[in-house]
């Protein structure tokens, strides 16, 4: 007799299929994948292009103009001429400044800060950001130093003492932030830090409990990244990060032995969270 074959199931593209069985195997994402052979006329646009859509950053002006991302942090973003202003006197300049970033991104704040005439090393733990750091060194002309790893591991091998740590979108990003303060103060007498913070009336789905850290005892807010897979994750190592009250971070600089801690800027509307902006030294 006759019969109905059931339909089959549509196969599916090879590249969506390439996308599902990736996805399974890696949930976050986690490993990059790009295009390995481009035939084009060799371009800035074109280096750009291999993390086309993934960029966070507009780049300076060029000849011709360049497209990556919408934030401005190569140009109008100010928070590394704060840092000029704060610690580089009459000039407000950094010249001569042995300067140690945390998590550069893509290099737009370190290219401010070479602009200023600091001698920056930046260290960097997303391998995709860390390439895109090089993009941007060799499309800028940079002199800076970019290292591929983690920065707590590097401040905690660390010997010779730097004029300044730049510490920006970093913080809020750790399991351990006081550790990471704790390593601040150890590697300068100089800190920038542009932070979130933990506030009880604007931060929800946050998780508190007591840690002790090095004779500090804080309450820590704990909150998982969720969804990494949408191409613009910028956040940190693990899966998950701790946030910090506001007055527990000046209080940590402060026991760490940062004594002087002066709050330049405050933002309670930030749509990410409650921010600040701070200066501290010995
Ligand atoms: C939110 S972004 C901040 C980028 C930039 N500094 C800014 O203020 O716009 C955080 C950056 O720090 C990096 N990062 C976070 N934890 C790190 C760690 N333990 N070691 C190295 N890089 C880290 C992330 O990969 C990301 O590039």
């Amino acid at each position: 007799m006759f019969k109905w074959l059931a339909p089959r199931p549509a196969t599916p593209q090879p590249e969506a299929l390439a996308a599902r069985i990736a996805a399974a195997q890696d949930p976050n994402l986690a490993t990059l994948s790009f295009q390995k052979f481009h035939d084009l006329i060799p371009s800035p646009q074109a280096a750009i292009d291999i993390f086309k859509g993934r960029w966070a950053s507009s780049f300076p002006e060029l000849d011709p103009p360049v497209v990556a991302g919408g934030s401005p942090l190569f140009t109008i973003d100010h928070r590394p001429r704060q840092a000029g202003a704060a610690f580089g006197g009459e000039t407000a300049r950094l010249d001569g400044f042995k300067v140690v970033e945390l998590g550069p991104l893509e290099g737009g704040h370190t290219y401010q800060l070479e602009e200023l005439g600091a001698d920056v090393i930046a260290i960097e733990g997303n391998a995709e950001a860390y390439l895109k750091c090089l993009i941007a060194k060799e499309i800028l002309g940079m002199n800076s130093k970019f290292l591929l790893g983690d920065f707590i591991k590097y401040l905690e091998a660390v010997e010779q003492p730097f004029d300044l740590v730049f510490a920006s979108g970093v913080l809020y990003h750790m399991v351990q932030p006081l550790r990471l303060i704790e390593l601040i103060c150890q590697a300068s007498d100089r800190a920038f830090l542009w932070t979130h913070y933990y506030d009880p009336e604007r931060c929800t789905v946050f998780q508190g409990a007591v840690i002790e850290h090095a004779g500090l005892s804080v309450e820590h807010f704990r909150k998982g990244y969720g969804d990494q897979t949408h191409g613009q994750f910028w956040g940190g190592l693990a899966d998950a990060a701790c946030w910090l009250p506001r007055d527990e971070i000046l209080r940590a600089f402060q026991a760490f032995g940062h004594s002087q801690v002066e709050v330049l800027e405050t933002n309670l509307d930030h749509p990410a969270g409650p921010c600040f902006t701070i200066v501290t030294s010995r």
